[in-house]
């Protein structure tokens, strides 16, 4: 791999021992996908921040380096809402925990938010080049904004935040970002929202698996966009999806190459996922709420009381940027927490069954915290929480 003066200096160990193990193995992840040199990262986003994912042994990892990032860095979400833990009912001793997996990140010079939506926080742009992790983020940057990312694991993400690089193969490269299948969607009487959107990449990334597909039939908005790509990032590994007429890498219909795979995805195959088991909680923000998602709950619950646990999950940036709107929606009783999820907090384990609008929530809860889940729309979800019986 070719590489530049500075880095040879880094690999010799002259900037110290944590930038030298970092940039081997940077090195060592290109040679493995035979990327030819190091491309220079505009941020970085680190997962494997959840002490329930990385447990004690990740936590003696993290403190044994000794280094600063290099460029903007975020982490992914972590176990709890840092400075609500207690409101949320974190046990206190997991709390410790987390609390000090945060701070041997803050101490790597990783900014202290832990969200899936670093595009709300961070200026990021057409053909940049990052190094995310959490795979609903790489989905979005690399389909919806046009930048360039691989799904990097926690380590390598780490390791370019701290060296500002990255290997230049898989996305990176133009040549992998063309389309590998053709999805024609027909729902003409299906309002699409996001729950719906959501249950489409629920079904999408069950039959495209890692191919790049091209969507025909559908105008989704951002966040519905957002929804997609989550939710086929989670049942299938797709990291770039184009949607004619919409996303930025989208070509002309009539150059796709004739020989491409075609599928047909109708309304009756997502009606299925639409269920109405009781459940003890809903959920929403998987991925994290955007503004206009938290002006819309606040709309839908106004002048209601909410009758059983409704968890809402945003960046802390969006969080305090919408602080009016996120007051209005805890006037119902739901609570509005940052840094955590339905997914990553130990908090949900205590429910039999959750609601939730998103398909990468339907497809990681069951697994993740041992519990039944049900889409709905966010109409659906509000009317569930703030009726009597569950149903
Ligand atoms: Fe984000 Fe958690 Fe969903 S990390 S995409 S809210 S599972």
């Amino acid at each position: 791999m070719e590489l530049a003066r500075d880095d040879e200096r880094i690999l010799a160990g002259e900037e110290g021992p944590t930038r030298q193990q970092m940039l081997e193995l940077l090195v060592a992840l290109g040679k493995v996908f035979g990327a030819e040199r190091l491309v220079p990262i505009r941020s970085a986003q680190v997962s494997g921040a959840s002490y329930k994912t990385i447990g004690e042994y990740g936590l003696e990892w993290l403190r044994s380096l000794d280094a600063k990032a290099v460029v903007p860095a975020i982490l992914n979400p972590i176990g709890m809402p840092r400075g609500r833990w207690e409101e949320m009912g974190v046990d206190p001793v997991f709390a410790g925990k987390q609390e000090e997996v945060v701070a041997a990140y803050e101490r790597l010079g990783v900014t202290l938010e832990c969200t899936c939506t670093p595009y709300y926080l961070y200026q990021t742009g057409f053909g940049d080049h990052l190094a995310w992790s959490e795979s609903s983020a790489v989905s979005y940057a690399n389909s919806v904004i046009g930048a360039r990312t691989n799904r990097e694991g926690g380590p390598g993400a780490l390791a370019a935040a701290l060296i500002g690089k990255t290997p230049c193969y898989g996305f990176h490269l133009a040549a992998n970002r063309k389309p590998s299948i053709v999805i024609d969607v027909a729902m003409p009487n299906r309002k699409m929202g996001m729950a719906e959107y959501g249950a489409l990449g629920y079904h999408a990334g069950k039959l495209v698996g890692n191919r790049v597909p091209f969507f025909r039939g559908i105008r989704p908005d951002t966040d519905q966009l957002k929804a997609l790509g989550a939710a086929m990032a989670a049942t299938g590994a797709v990291a770039l999806y184009h949607v004619e007429g919409v996303t930025p890498e989208a070509r002309d219909p009539a150059a796709l190459p004739a020989s491409l795979e075609m599928i047909a995805i109708e309304a009756a195959e997502l009606e299925a996922l639409f269920t109405d088991v009781p459940v003890d909680a809903v959920a929403v923000g998987c991925p994290h709420c955007s503004p206009a998602e938290l002006e819309e709950l606040s709309r839908l619950l106004a002048g209601k009381i909410v009758t059983m646990p409704f968890y809402v999950f945003a960046a802390q940036g969006v969080i305090d940027r919408n602080q009016k709107t996120v007051d209005r929606i805890e006037k119902s009783g739901a609570r509005v927490f940052a840094d955590t999820c339905m997914v990553v907090s130990p908090v949900m384990e205590q429910y039999s069954a959750i609601m939730v609008n998103s398909g990468k929530a339907l497809a990681y809860v069951p697994d993740m915290c041992g519990a039944v889940a049900r889409m709905g729309t966010i109409e659906e979800c509000v009317r569930v929480a703030t009726s009597r019986g569950s149903g």
